[in-house]
């Protein structure tokens, strides 16, 4: 990547649609807040928990990150992790975001469904008036648990309906079709909640297929497995269903062996809605930035792809029609200083 590409690729406005806040918690706001709570970690300083992020399959991941989330105890706990998340978002560009929260993993500690989403949604509207950055919040199913277990977390929510957009599904995807969660789903769009699922990270294209026919999702989060399927490919295609793909999380977790075998710059050119996204940034080694830098690196992302792959953030995003021309407008804008 040539210093111009970098610096011009540092001020490109962004949109980030993959991005779980429990990811976003970085080892010293671990260790401050297992301070604080009393928690007790199974590390003894930020280096030994780097050193531990080295993982070859999701699962591997997972275990960490659900340990990592026990330090999170108050409202103002999740309102640290979200403000943490907005200042690197306000850092690197971003200016629209759509955040995923996993609140079964806290209310199975014991925390309130309002001490997390109230925490959560007071820093997203701080973050809105005094960074500028607009957003809209994401509940997910962890689908490693019952769909009965889905369906009480739906119902903690309705208190709450004007705080979230809609709902996901993430978590460990293998032998969890997305199928097992078409009841609570459905209700969820009763609820007039959009709806998007993890699929086709580590299970197979079939999985993408389930997710656009009984999930009826709005986008699909990673779907990278959708180019084993040729059927698959045309039919998003032609629908441009958007893929919120993650490189950094890909190749760390071992779906691609390294970023030049990553196939997102391919489905770009083919015509699929590829966007780019960190997922988890405090495990994956970067935010939006060392995202599309990888990008850069490992496959030779040119400017006019990253234009692209911006373009189809605003697309895909929940924001509304105004904010999309908005946002469009300002990457229109920094397309005319292109290196
Ligand atoms: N939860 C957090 N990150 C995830 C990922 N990449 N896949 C599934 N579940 C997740
Ligand atoms: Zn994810």
């Amino acid at each position: 990547m040539t210093p111009a590409l970098e610096a011009w690729l540092r001020k490109m406005p962004k949109v980030e649609l993959h991005l779980h806040l429990e990811g976003s918690l970085e080892p010293e706001l671990m260790f401050k807040l297992a301070q604080k709570n009393a928690i007790d970690l199974p590390f003894n300083n930020v280096e030994q928990v780097k050193q531990a992020y080295q993982f070859s399959q999701l699962q591997d991941f997972l275990d960490i990150y659900y340990q990592g989330a026990n330090v999170l105890v108050t409202e103002q706990d999740f309102f640290d992790l979200t403000w943490a998340y907005l200042l690197q978002c306000k850092a690197q560009n971003v200016r629209h975001v759509e955040p995923f929260f996993d609140p079964q993993t806290h209310l199975a500690r014991g925390i309130n469904f309002a001490t997390v989403i109230n925490g959560i949604h007071a820093a997203l509207l701080q973050g809105q008036q005094e960074l500028g950055i607009s957003s809209e919040l994401i509940m997910c199913f962890l689908r490693h648990l019952s769909e009965q277990d889905a369906m009480a977390t739906l119902a903690l929510a309705e208190p709450y309906l004007d705080k979230i957009i809609g709902v996901g599904l993430d978590s460990s995807e293998m032998g969890h079709p997305p199928e097992k969660f078409s009841r609570v789903f459905a209700k969820a769009r009763q609820l007039g909640l959009l709806t998007v699922a993890h699929a086709g990270e580590e299970g197979p294209a079939s999985y993408i297929h389930t997710c656009l026919d009984d999930l009826q999702v709005s986008r699909v989060d990673h779907g990278v497995r959708a180019s084993e399927d040729p059927d698959l490919m045309e039919r998003l295609i032609t629908s441009r269903m958007p893929l919120t793909v993650c490189p950094l999380s890909n190749t760390k977790l071992k779906v691609f062996s390294d970023m030049s075998q990553h196939n997102i710059l391919q489905m770009l050119e083919q015509g699929v809605c590829v966007t780019v996204n960190s997922d988890d940034p405090a495990y994956f080694g970067g935010y939006m930035n060392e995202n599309f830098f990888a990008l850069a690196n490992g496959l030779e992302m040119t400017a006019d792809h990253a234009m692209m792959l911006a373009a189809n953030a605003i697309e895909a995003c929940f924001a509304s029609g105004k904010r999309k021309s908005q946002l469009l407008l300002g990457l229109l804008k920094h397309g005319a200083a292109m290196p």
